[in-house]
């Protein structure tokens, strides 16, 4: 039996998820723009999903635009705002250092376009701090982006602070949520944003699905032009049957969400408990808390990230490394180097997110295979010379 310990990668199909699919891709196959029955029945479907996943986000059906997922929400909102605030002189884009790809690359996009961009930096604990949001704003600041839960190590943002901030200079505030949705409870009105950005397959929906939540009055430009599907905000024809899929998942999300947080905040911290009792050398990286209920990175003194996760693939584990390799040198991830943490620090650091499936015979696994296969990679290599 194989552990998947690589839940903020993605997620299995919810059981559900996928029977309601299967469903909707036979039966609900007509074009939710049609005036026919056929029509009809996808729009309901439509409308039904997008009712779920306001549920789930304390938002207005009507303020939630499907996307293809997280990158495509985090891109129309932040291009979208900057675009639309263009004639109004606003030229100033901030976001935070530790950032996914898809806000980070889209603000790198936007620097090359001629937009100012501030990253800001955080604290060895992955939080961003106030002060210097404030210090950062400008009376020309189109839009702060700041996630919620950060994907690598699970800290969580004080976005109400961070949002109010930005409101008091006269900007947007965009949250990617992605990594939050169905993990925390999750009111868009109480976090203070104007946007929004979830991913189905995070929460055992169907990849390929996302929303972004749209405060009513936003506005932003089209990131695409065609027809006028998702009143105007997203063109192109919709996914139905996917839709309907992470619908669902929102709704099991909803229903799970108190009870599998404490479930899962109970598994990861014996998990981390253990690990850092039976490896020496080993350090959790980030803010304890806050932080998502499934997530811990650990880093490991005197391995390299890549090894330990091929052993722990070896026998059956699946986690994620903070370092990838590229080019045939191993890149530290950003996240770990914006907190200022060690370059050895960096290459020996791996996530464990855990999730639905996850028992606590697994984290006796993982403790029982670990601690030798760390013993057996020290004995056998020297890391680029920091043994
Ligand atoms: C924080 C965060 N934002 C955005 C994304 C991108 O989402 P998607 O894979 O649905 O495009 C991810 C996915 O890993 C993520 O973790």
């Amino acid at each position: 039996m194989r552990i998947y310990l690589d839940h903020n990668a993605t997620t299995p199909l919810d059981p559900l998820v996928a029977d309601r699919m299967t469903h909707a891709l036979r039966e609900v196959w007509g074009n939710a723009s049609s005036v026919h029955h056929f029509g009809q029945q996808a729009k309901a479907a439509l409308d039904e999903a997008r009712g779920s996943v306001a549920s789930l986000l304390g938002a207005d059906a009507s303020e939630v635009v499907f996307t293809a997922g997280g990158t495509e929400s985090d891109n129309i909102a932040i291009r979208g705002a900057a675009e639309a605030l263009e004639p109004s002189g606003r030229r100033h884009l901030i976001t935070s250092a530790i950032e996914h790809e898809a806000v980070l690359n889209t603000m790198k996009a936007l620097a090359n376009r001629g937009w100012r961009v501030t990253v800001l930096a955080v604290d060895a604990t992955g939080i961003v701090s106030s002060d210097r949001l404030r210090e950062a704003m400008t009376d020309d600041t189109a839009l702060v982006s700041v996630m919620h839960a950060n994907n690598e190590i699970g800290t969580i943002q004080p976005i109400a602070e961070l949002a109010a901030i930005a409101h008091e200079r006269g900007a947007l505030f965009h949250t990617d949520a992605v990594q939050s949705a169905g993990k925390l409870p999750l009111d868009v009105r109480v976090l203070g944003v104007d946007m929004a950005s979830i991913a189905g397959h995070k929460v055992y929906g169907p990849k390929g699905t996302g929303a972004l939540w749209l405060k009513r009055g936003v506005r932003l430009a089209p990131p695409s032009t065609g027809g006028r599907q998702e009143r105007n905000r997203r063109a192109g024809t919709e996914n139905v049957p996917a839709l309907v899929g992470f619908g669902v998942a929102t709704e099991v999300a909803k229903a799970k969400l108190s009870g599998e947080g404490e479930r899962l905040t109970a598994l990861r911290d014996r998990l981390e408990a253990g690990i850092l009792a039976a490896v020496s050398g080993s350090e959790r990286n980030g803010a304890a808390s806050p932080r998502v209920p499934n997530t811990t990175n650990i880093s490991i003194e005197r391995v390299e990230s890549e090894s330990l996760l091929i052993g722990l693939d070896l026998a059956g584990i699946a986690v994620s490394s903070g370092s990838a390799c590229s080019s045939g040198t191993l890149e530290p991830s950003h996240v770990l180097k914006a907190m200022g943490l060690s370059h050895g620090r960096t290459l020996g650091s791996i996530r464990f997110s855990l999730g639905a499936s996850n028992t606590e015979a697994d984290v006796d696994r993982v403790l029982e295979v670990l601690p030798p296969l760390v013993e057996k990679l020290r004995s056998l290599t020297t890391v680029g010379g920091r043994k």
